[in-house]
């Protein structure tokens, strides 16, 4: 299996952002912890981040015909980006969404995810393990897929 983790804005500045609401570990973490969990898992990983919009979605539409799913935060972007629901929707491939912070805790604006119409799970709240809980449930969902057919 083989999933694509995009991780959008500000992202590349876990550890010095907010570490009240984002945690101490840095970016580099989060990737050293999503290689090390997908190595147990047998799930061969791509890891992208960029602050740019045009990037991910350009990331997304790369993912068309080499990947099996995408773990996707979306930071800020979740709260705005029809352009990145589209990408989603047009690869259609199993996406899963993930926030560090719980965004149901938090302002009115963070409570919108245009992303999430595009997904079929959302994990908020859960830190870096998010992510883990999010290539789990495609891994799984995708082994019950393969015994359906
Ligand atoms: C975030 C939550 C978003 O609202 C915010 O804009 C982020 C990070 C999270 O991981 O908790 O940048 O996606």
């Amino acid at each position: 299996m083989k999933l694509l983790f995009l991780n959008g804005p500000n992202l590349n500045m876990l550890g010095i952002r907010e570490p009240d609401i984002y945690g101490r570990r840095t970016y580099g973490d989060l990737e050293n912890y999503i290689r090390s969990f997908c190595g147990e898992l047998g799930i061969e990983c791509e890891i992208f981040q960029s602050n740019h919009e045009g990037a991910l979605v350009d990331a997304i539409q790369s993912a068309y015909g080499r990947m099996d799913g995408i773990v996707m935060n979306p930071a800020a972007y979740t709260h705005t980006s029809v352009a990145l629901l589209d990408a989603l929707k047009t690869v259609g491939l199993p996406a899963v969404e993930v926030h560090i912070s719980d965004v149901s805790k938090r302002e009115d604006f963070r409570q919108v995810s245009y992303v999430r119409l595009a997904c079929c799970k959302t994990f908020a709240g859960y830190g870096f393990e998010g992510y883990r809980m999010a290539a789990e449930f495609l891994f799984v969902e995708r082994k019950r897929n393969q015994k359906e057919l």
